[in-house]
């Protein structure tokens, strides 16, 4: 595995294995990495690209201070398991390589409606600093496939429209499913922070999202929603919001509709913890 730390570096070894017509998969991250990342490494590499990962703890997409200033941080280990994944080059810049010109001057896009729900709503200025930094990072690496995990259902959606943005029609974008620990708990690098009575009740929010799958022919989405609702603020959990939306442009939805494709999207805080799941119904 080749370590780049420059833009510049890292940009002129890409442009030089595309002119040998070789196929860039860029899997960028924030570090911390777990299963879920690798599984995206795996399926670059089975899609016969150079996989190239991206470690960036990103200031810019954090509305919450707390959040960045706890977010883990375990680069020696990180590395380790992309060695051990095979991975072929690793990007880890710093700040100034990434916002050469400050974090106040770099580009931003208008997601128009994709940012005004859900974690839209909830996490002002977040998509702004995604659309950013993945901005950014598409211009350094100039991938052909960008891989991305269905986890953050609606960071695709707003990645998508930030590809239509930027005219990128050549760039592939590969949606990969969400891994998840044995009892449905999404992994995700914010689960490191969880004590141990925390993480025992974290599987509840999937159990929440098979409630509203189970449901979906038989029951009413607004009795079901507040059963979740129910449970979860017993257990301790503030929920952010548990919704229903059209799949393909996250339109919510008051009720179930059979006649189009429906995600369920989950958001709770448990303690400082704030997670997110979401499942195709
Ligand atoms: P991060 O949270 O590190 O996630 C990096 C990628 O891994 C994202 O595409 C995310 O959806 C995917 N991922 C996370 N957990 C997963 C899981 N359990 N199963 C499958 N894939 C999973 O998302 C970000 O970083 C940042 O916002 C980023 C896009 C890197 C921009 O800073």
């Amino acid at each position: 595995m080749v370590i780049f730390k420059g833009a510049a570096e890292v940009h002129s070894f890409l442009k030089k294995q595309t002119e040998n017509n070789i196929k860039i998969g860029f899997i960028p991250t924030m570090g911390a990495l777990h299963s879920g990342h690798i599984s995206l490494l795996k399926n670059a590499k089975s899609d016969g690209m150079l996989t190239v990962c991206s470690i960036f703890l990103n200031p810019t997409q954090f509305n919450d201070k707390k959040d960045f200033e706890k977010y883990p941080i375990s680069t020696d280990a990180d590395i380790e398991l992309l060695l051990n994944a095979d991975c072929d080059v690793l990007f880890l810049p710093s700040v100034d390589e990434i916002y050469p010109e400050g974090t106040d001057k770099i580009k931003s896009f208008d997601f128009g409606y994709l940012d005004t729900i859900l974690e839209g709503a909830n996490r002002p200025g977040h998509f702004k600093g995604v659309g950013q930094v993945v901005g950014r990072l598409l211009e350094i690496v100039q991938p052909h496939n960008l891989y991305l995990g269905q986890k953050d259902y609606q960071q695709c959606m707003v990645i998508n429209k930030l590809k239509e943005i930027l005219h990128l029609d050549h760039l592939q974008l590969v949606i990969c499913p969400t891994l998840r620990e044995a009892d449905g708990l999404a992994m995700s690098s914010r689960n490191r922070r969880l004590s141990d009575p925390q993480r025992t009740l974290a599987g509840l929010l999937y159990q929440c999202l098979i409630s509203i799958q189970t449901k979906k022919n038989t029951g009413d989405f607004s009795i079901v929603k507040k059963e979740c609702t129910d449970l979860l603020t017993a257990k301790g959990f503030s929920t952010e919001y548990i919704a229903i939306a059209n799949a393909d442009n996250l339109k919510l939805l008051d009720s179930y509709d059979d006649s189009v494709p429906m995600v369920a999207l989950i958001a709770a805080k448990i303690g400082e913890i704030r997670l997110i799941d979401n499942i195709l119904l």
